[in-house]
């Protein structure tokens, strides 16, 4: 018997993987259960150091499945859900706006209302905790102010719409029906597995081999940048100590202009590969523009550290410097990201070849 059963959403994703390992090794009294659909972004072999625990499940399912998802209620008893799974990627969003739609809102709604089937008239010791992000905000001009937990929403592309859109579902869950629920918008995460679609481990795997750095526009946007471990420890105390009906900003006060970034990156993997400073500087390419590209985004995460004490702990230039070090050290890992050689690991690991 285990004292807990919690589910987490998009398990197998970057963030989502971070999630699960701090969860199944600081909680054997829990059972963890990984749902996802492991769609391109799904990557099992982020997890091979916790697949065995005895308190990790992992399932396969699409959270747009209701009935699945009743199911998957229903026989786990779970008391607790962390929902991650999305469609993450920005530029994925302006190609294919549906899909987008369909995972974040629909795919969001029918797991909220498969929480509220299994737990109506029963909501204690419940919590049904939503994992967004600070684009829901839109834009901020360069003018010192930050994103705040009262500022209002305006989202500019698909994927800021869709999370935007399913936030005010986990909201109105809470207002019109008292399940406990509790909103995170979140800065951008770095750090190990994170999907090279993703500025950082593209731009990684490019110097590495040589490869243009395309940069969007002048490359003046800025972006708050925070270590995935400190987001995944954030989750963690807001999921036991947050207040319900909350809503919490997590960021590392941490801005970067992309261009100054990508400098940063040239720097770290040119001393790593021992080429002399300024080697790769060549690789850096102005290309068109994101459409609708966001200026500028900064999160005050001063609610989350005055009410609960959580403060990021890594900085960044070290944060960066772990962060090549673990792409190098992973070579295999990017290899079969990048080959497509992740998906195997699904039907070699459980024997099947579909949901
Ligand atoms: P990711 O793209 O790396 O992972 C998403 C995971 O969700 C994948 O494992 C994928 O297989 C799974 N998934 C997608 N559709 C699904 C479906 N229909 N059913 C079940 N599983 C499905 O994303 P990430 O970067 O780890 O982001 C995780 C969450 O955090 C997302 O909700 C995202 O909006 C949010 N977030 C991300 C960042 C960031 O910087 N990456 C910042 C703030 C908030
Ligand atoms: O702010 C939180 C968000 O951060 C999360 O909600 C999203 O899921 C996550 O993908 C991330 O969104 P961004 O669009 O900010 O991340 P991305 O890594 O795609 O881009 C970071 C910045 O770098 C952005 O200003 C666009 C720019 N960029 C990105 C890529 C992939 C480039 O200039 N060139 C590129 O090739």
């Amino acid at each position: 018997m285990f004292k807990r059963n919690i589910l987490i959403t998009g398990g197998a994703g970057f963030i989502g993987s971070h999630v699960v390992r701090l969860f199944v090794n600081r909680y054997p009294e829990y059972r963890i259960v990984n749902l996802d659909k492991l769609t391109y972004a799904g990557n099992l072999e982020n997890l091979k150091d916790v697949e065995n625990a005895p308190n990790y499940v992992f399932v396969r399912g699409d959270i747009c499945d209701y009935e699945r998802m009743l199911l998957l209620f229903r026989e786990y008893g779970i008391d607790g859900v962390i929902h991650l799974a999305a469609e993450s990627h920005v530029d994925r969003s302006i190609r294919d706006p549906f899909t987008f739609a369909k995972t974040n809102v629909l795919g969001t709604l029918s797991l909220l209302q498969a929480a509220k089937t299994c737990w109506e008239g029963n909501y204690a010791d419940k919590k049904f905790y939503h994992i967004s992000t600070d684009e829901v905000y839109g834009a901020l001009a360069f003018d010192g102010t930050f994103f705040t937990e009262q500022t209002r929403y305006d989202p500019h592309s698909p994927y800021s719409a869709s999370k935007a859109s399913s936030d005010h579902f986990v909201r109105a869950f809470h207002d019109t029906y008292g399940m406990p629920t509790i909103v995170t918008n979140c800065s951008n995460n770095y750090g190990p597995y994170q999907f090279p679609e993703k500025l950082i481990p593209l731009f990684i795997n490019n110097i590495r081999q040589g490869k243009p750095l395309p940069v969007y526009g002048k490359g003046e946007n800025v972006r708050d940048w925070l270590y995935v471990e400190d987001h995944a420890r954030a989750i963690d105390l807001i999921f036991h100590k947050g207040k319900v009906a909350d809503t919490y900003n997590i960021g590392g006060f941490n801005e970067w202009k992309n261009i100054d970034l990508v400098r940063v990156l040239v720097r770290t993997v040119d001393k790593l590969l021992g080429k002399p400073e300024g080697t790769s500087d060549r690789l850096i390419t102005y290309v068109a523009d994101r459409a609708g590209h966001d200026l500028r985004y900064a999160i005050d995460s001063s609610k989350l550290k005055n009410e609960l004490g959580w403060e990021p702990s890594v900085r960044f230039e070290r944060g960066i410097e772990m962060t090549v070090e673990w792409y190098f050290e992973n070579q295999t890992w990017l290899d079969h990201v990048v080959s497509g050689e992740y998906e195997n690991y699904y039907r070699n690991m459980y024997g099947k070849s579909s949901c």
